[in-house]
């Protein structure tokens, strides 16, 4: 076959043929930029006298803001009605109207000094407004540590290595520092073609690794991989760990991979303030310019709490935080958890539940079963804690008035806590409305239990991308019955009491992006658009609708949380947190795809542009 000709200037090699050819043009071109400026004021000006792009601080202490000509309805209420208007107006940090931007000016004139002029501002074409979204289960600081050294696009150890050794050189300081602790996450030997845990050995085929502190999370957080440096450091290993696993060679040597309760065995120092610092910072930047304005922290230590509580009070907490305290011990610790109402200057730190942990993951064959692991049958799973000392436990958050939110995956922990809330649940005078008890993942549940959680009352608060993750290889785990009661969102949603299923991502276990989660919810499928089901999505039936997805992501979460009455809502009296996106992601007819493709274009809290523009 020919290669089409190319239109060649004889007698000019290709570089001067460019110059030739267009130098010439030049002054044209300064002609069209000029027209285009004058075009551009001349719009800014004259046709949409009112629309400008804001920033932060420039907005007016009052405003309206309506999606494109004012006519399209694209602001998404998430009221009771799932009602849309085309108008919010804004009055300092709170919703006063929405409506028609007439509906939204008679308003404001009736109720407000009508003296002071109210700006409106206009989103680009095509472009919507929901409320500020939350994640209703994530890691703050951890999104932060694991961003300096990401190891989940890893697809072997080989490649492991590598990216240690790259880290390495763009560390020197690291590099020069031969005590110095070299700490990733991410890793996951499901991707890798060996799927079988990797050891200590694996590390020293690198000569700058050898010899080296080097601890490295699995993507769940559920197993530490660590270097023979660590393994030296740590004397006289128990023989077995409730609750854990240390993984050994032939020979009975630990070969350098603690799951779960065994991973407290590994000596990691403390994180200090600065480092605590420096995660924040990203985790803060990230958050916003995914669209996020709440995070339920779901697992704060007192330490991490006592720093939140200072960023509260310098007023450097750019979105509201809602944090589970967490102490890893069988002892009562509700002593070390301060709570803190609305506190600081903006107000948007909240502390008043604590997280407990019951079983593993299934990645890693922790997750806590009634029966047998199908593809591993001698295993049930680990339950890391008795279930008398996590009833006594539960007992006393309960009277000390926490919400008691509790990671629960397999379907033995569902079950063992199931039974202890409806205990708690069932004494007269118990208002669960008052309590408010969370299951976290509520992630593979016995079908009688998926009923009870929703009978109950207790709150199920899901991770869509876990479904998704785990989807290639959770069937091979549990088998063609124990699927059915798996990642079964809309059976939750529907059970649930008043529909309420909170989402959340677990990042940094899954990427921060709120859409993600969005996109697993109402697809099933992979981001490059398949599943074990081909395109039709992994079990569709539990997919949830979008408009079911987004109330999950904004009301629910705020309930979730004790603040429905103050957000999760774009109607009036609520706070004005919302998300202005590029494209319509709540039409059922558009490709799912255009749900990874949109773009936050703005994200306000507290009625401020705190990312973007308008
Ligand atoms: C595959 O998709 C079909 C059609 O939507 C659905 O009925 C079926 O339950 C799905 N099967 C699995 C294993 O996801
Ligand atoms: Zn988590």
């Amino acid at each position: 076959m020919e290669k089409p000709s190319e239109p060649t200037t004889p007698g000019h090699g290709p570089p001067s043929n460019t110059d030739a050819l267009y130098a010439p043009f030049r002054p044209r071109r300064q002609l069209l930029v000029l027209v285009a400026l004058l075009t551009a004021v001349f719009y800014k000006f004259f046709v949409f006298p009112d629309s400008a792009r804001i920033a932060g601080t420039k907005l007016p202490e009052s405003y309206v803001l309506c999606t494109h000509d004012g006519s399209d309805a694209g602001v998404y209420t998430v009221d009771d009605a799932d009602r849309r208007v085309s108008c919010i107006g804004v009055k300092r940090d709170v919703v006063f109207a929405t409506g028609s931007r007439e509906d939204v000016h008679a308003s404001w004139t009736r109720d407000a000094d009508a003296d002071a002029k109210l700006a409106t501002f206009y989103t680009k074409p095509g472009a919507i407004i929901v409320p500020g979204l939350a994640d209703a289960h994530a890691h703050v600081l951890d999104w932060g540590f694991k961003e300096q050294l990401p190891l989940e696009e890893c697809k072997s150890v080989a490649e492991i290595r590598a990216k240690l050794k790259q880290y390495l050189l763009d560390h020197p300081d690291v590099l020069r520092d031969s005590s110095a602790w070299i700490q990733g996450m991410g890793w996951d030997q499901t991707k890798w073609p060996s799927a079988s845990f990797p050891t200590a050995d694996d590390f020293d085929e690198e000569p700058l690794l050898r010899g080296r502190y080097v601890v490295l999370s699995r993507v769940d957080g559920h197993a530490s991989w660590v270097s023979h440096r660590v393994l030296d450091d740590m004397s006289e290993l128990p023989d077995e760990v409730d609750g854990g696993l240390i993984l050994r060679d032939g020979s009975g040597k630990p070969s350098g991979v603690f799951v779960d309760n065994a991973m407290a065995l590994v000596p990691l120092p403390k994180w200090t303030d600065a480092q605590m610092s420096g995660y924040f910072e990203t985790a803060m930047k990230d958050a916003l310019s995914v669209g996020l304005t709440s995070i339920h922290d779901a697992m704060a230590t007192p330490e991490n709490i006592q720093f939140f509580k200072k960023q509260a009070e310098a007023g450097t907490l750019p979105i509201r935080l809602y944090l589970m305290g967490n102490v890893q011990s069988d002892t009562y610790w509700g002593n070390q958890i301060p709570k803190l109402i609305d506190y600081g200057r903006d107000k948007r730190l909240n502390v008043r539940s604590i997280k407990l942990f019951t079983d593993g993951a299934l990645g890693s064959w922790g997750a806590a079963l009634l029966a047998p692991y199908s593809d591993k049958p001698d295993t049930t799973g680990l339950m890391r804690i008795q279930a008398a000392t996590l009833k006594n436990l539960v007992e006393g958050f309960y009277r000390d008035g926490f919400q008691v939110n509790i990671h629960c995956i397999g379907d033995r922990a569902n079950k063992v806590v199931l039974d202890i809330f409806e205990d708690i649940l069932s004494r007269p005078g118990v208002d669960v409305e008052t309590w408010r008890p969370r299951i976290e993942h509520a992630q593979i549940m016995q079908l009688s239990d998926l009923e009870r959680i929703g009978r109950l009352g207790v709150i199920p608060s899901v991770q869509p991308t876990h479904a998704t993750s785990d989807m290639w290889y959770a069937e091979t785990r549990l088998g063609p019955e124990r699927i059915k009661g798996a990642y079964a969102y809309q059976t939750l949603r529907q059970n649930s009491r008043n529909g309420i299923i909170a989402l959340g991502s677990d990042f940094p276990v899954e990427g921060i992006n709120p859409l993600l989660g969005f996109y697993a919810a109402v697809s099933r499928l992979s981001v490059r658009g398949d599943s074990p089901n081909g395109t039709e999505g992994w079990y569709p039936a539990e997919a949830l609708t979008r408009a079911q997805a987004l109330r999950a992501m904004t009301r629910n979460a705020a309930y979730a949380a004790f603040a429905e009455k103050e957000r999760g809502t774009l109607v009036p009296g609520m706070k004005a947190d919302y998300v202005v996106l590029d494209r319509n992601i709540m039409d059922e007819r558009s490709p799912v795809v255009e749900i990874l493709e949109a773009k936050v274009l703005a994200t306000a809290v507290d009625g401020r542009v705190a990312y973007g523009g308008i």
